[in-house]
């Protein structure tokens, strides 16, 4: 049994994470933003039936609400983070058509955001025991696989995100932390659309046996939800 948090936990992948998590009988500390724009209701539903969730406010957008949210926390061990909110931005916003303020938004929400939680809650994550830290990014932020161009803010988010997270791997690997990226494939959620590949439920658990698997040597790894490695 462990200690999971899980962001972006209001719906998608982040309220499936939740639900496996808790199924399996995992504590979750689950976050999403008050006042968000879509309230299925879902996650508060379950946390009434379930005595092993938590919902607490975190707005990703917010570095103040990211500040203070180690308080919300109090002291607990975390054993593994999973940061998974994310946004996908302005849709078709193609080259001529880039606005400054829209792209240093998704960055934040995609790439600065989960980086400072981590940092912030690196003493809550020190007291765990398997210190492991997931970051859902996308193969759309691979600049190998990149042949169809366009979607420049998410693609270069996602980018950045596992930039960063590549330097976590090698500065926190003496301490025992195990760091992974990875992409839920194209999953049936509001962001991927109906048309998308697989359900939820496939992707969640397969990213759920990657990071319950991964040791040491997996740790700076850029990985879809099946296992298989992405070029970076
Ligand atoms: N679906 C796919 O095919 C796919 C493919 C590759 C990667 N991904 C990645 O997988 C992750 C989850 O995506 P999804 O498909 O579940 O997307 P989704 O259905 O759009 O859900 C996104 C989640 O992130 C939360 N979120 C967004 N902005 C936030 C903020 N400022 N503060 C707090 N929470 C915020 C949303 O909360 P609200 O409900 O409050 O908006 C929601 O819970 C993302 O990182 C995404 O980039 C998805």
């Amino acid at each position: 049994m462990a200690t999971v948090l899980v962001t972006g936990a209001n719906r998608g992948l982040g309220l499936e994470f939740v639900e496996q998590l808790v199924a399996r009988g995992d504590v979750v500390i689950a976050t999403a933003r008050r006042g968000s724009r879509i309230v299925t209701g879902a996650l508060d539903a379950l946390c009434d039936a379930s005595d092993n969730l938590d919902v607490l406010n975190l707005d990703m957008r917010d570095d103040a609400s990211i500040a203070a949210f180690p308080r919300e926390v109090d002291g607990r061990a975390i054993d593994i983070l999973i940061n998974n909110a994310g946004v996908y931005g302005p849709r078709g916003a193609a080259f001529g058509e880039l606005g400054g303020e829209p792209w240093a938004e998704v960055m934040r929400v995609n790439c600065i955001a989960p980086m400072l939680l981590t940092q912030a809650l690196l003493p809550n994550l020190r007291l765990g025991s398997q210190r492991k830290l997931a970051f859902i990014t996308s193969k759309m932020g691979s600049v190998a696989d990149n042949r169809g161009g366009g979607s420049y803010i998410y693609r270069s988010s996602k980018s950045a995100l596992n930039a960063a997270v590549k330097s976590l791997s090698v500065d926190l690997a003496d301490e025992g932390f195990v760091s992974v990226l990875l992409h839920p494939g194209w999953v049936q959620t509001d962001m991927g659309g109906p048309n998308a590949l697989i359900d939820a439920n496939t992707s969640v658990s397969g990213m759920l046996r990657v990071i319950d698997g991964a040791g040491q040597a997996e740790s700076g790894k850029f990985v879809a939800y099946d296992g298989a490695e992405i070029p970076w």
